[in-house]
């Protein structure tokens, strides 16, 4: 069966060069563990032609160190809630790894009650200063946070759930890391669907389409032990890290190819394939089954993007029975963490 997202992806690519091909990113929570080095990495990206960093803390310092790279994207630092809207005004792209991390033994929905309040403040700031950016949402729990932002931008009337994203693509990327080591595969030649949501049994890897296939004659239990290696791999990093905070390099490489994705398909250079957390309204519903856009508002689908954002959800391809059967065990999570996460909004400050 054609997978739809090569199929896309060898789609040619058209220019238009009276659009604009690079953009202002701004990115809140910059001076911490994942906005650190994924500063750097967005200040060598060709697409960014300003860079704003804002935090409550330490981004002069920031700004000032990734400033000195010798590539074309303008550096500002922006600190406090006083420089917000500086530093979202004109922002095309909004990335949010603002909010504490991990340590051992919580899990992700343990960080809600700090992440929930900074997200929510951050959203309102991105309705006021920069209504029509796209915004790619990092902080935990996904499942939830993306919800609240949702809400807040809905509140305020500026809310287009094509451009809303929680970026999910570190699951992909451990992925296809994960079989690429199984497979002796490049994992840059590696392709591995992750549906779903953003936490523990609700990442769902879909190893039945992975390419190159998983080996002929892998045991159940062993594709089972995979499939939770994938899910638990955050938890894996908590652990080695022992207190010192959750993935943030992998992170931060995750989330540099994600905005180069949407940047590409900002500049038209689309279509553009990709996998991120994001709202079903029935516009978007297209591709994904109906089972998933009637039961789960939010669900991390295979996407087209475009210049528009979401273009099209494409199709979730056929799930095995094992993967049938994690789909269905998950379902009552997400929807647990999504309804927590529009309750929270509701309620507002
Ligand atoms: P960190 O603690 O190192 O950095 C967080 C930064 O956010 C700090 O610099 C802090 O000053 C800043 N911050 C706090 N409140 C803020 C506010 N109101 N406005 C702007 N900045 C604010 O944490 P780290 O390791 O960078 O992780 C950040 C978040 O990303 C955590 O919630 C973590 O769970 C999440 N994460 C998500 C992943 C994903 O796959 N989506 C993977 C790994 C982490």
């Amino acid at each position: 069966m054609a997978d739809p997202l090569n199929r896309i992806q060898k789609i040619a690519s058209h220019l238009d060069p009276a659009k604009p091909r690079k953009f202002k990113v701004a990115l809140l929570g910059a001076a911490g563990g994942i906005g650190q080095p994924l500063s750097m990495l967005l200040k060598m990206s060709p697409y960014v032609s300003d860079l704003a960093l804002y935090d409550v803390a330490n981004t002069p310092g920031v700004a000032a160190d990734v400033s000195h790279m010798s590539t074309a994207a303008r550096v500002r630092g922006y600190l406090g809630p006083d420089q917000l809207g500086a530093a979202l005004a004109g922002a095309a792209l909004v990335i949010i790894p603002a909010g504490v991390p991990r340590k051992p033994g919580m899990t992700r929905d343990d960080l809600f009650n700090i992440n929930a309040g900074i997200v929510r403040g951050l959203a309102e700031g991105v309705a006021r200063h920069c209504p029509g950016a796209w915004v790619a949402i990092i902080s935990n729990p996904v499942n939830s946070t993306v919800p609240i932002a949702a809400e807040v931008l809905q509140k305020a009337g500026v809310l287009n759930p094509a451009k809303l994203f929680g970026v999910t693509t570190l699951d992909v990327v451990r992925a296809e890391a994960f079989v690429g080591e199984l497979t002796g595969t490049d994992p840059r030649d590696v392709h591995v669907p992750v549906v779903g949501g953003h936490a523990g049994v609700t990442i769902l890897p879909l190893l039945s389409q992975a390419r190159p296939p998983l080996p002929a004659g892998m045991s159940a239990e062993a594709r089972k032990a995979l499939m939770g290696r994938i899910q638990d791999a955050g938890t894996e990093v908590v652990q080695a890290k022992a207190g010192a905070g959750s993935a943030t390099l992998s992170m931060a490489y995750a989330a540099a190819r994600f905005a180069d994705s949407c940047l590409r398909a900002m500049a038209g250079e689309g279509p553009v394939a990709e996998y991120a957390y994001i709202r079903h309204p029935p516009r978007l519903g297209s591709g994904a089954s109906a089972a998933v856009a009637a039961d789960l508002p939010y669900f991390s689908s295979p996407v087209r993007l475009g210049r528009l954002g979401v273009e099209e959800v494409l199709p979730l391809g056929p799930l095995d029975a094992m993967e049938a059967e994690n789909f269905a065990a998950m379902k009552a999570e997400l929807l647990g963490s999504i309804q927590k996460g529009v309750e929270f909004a509701a309620k507002g400050p």
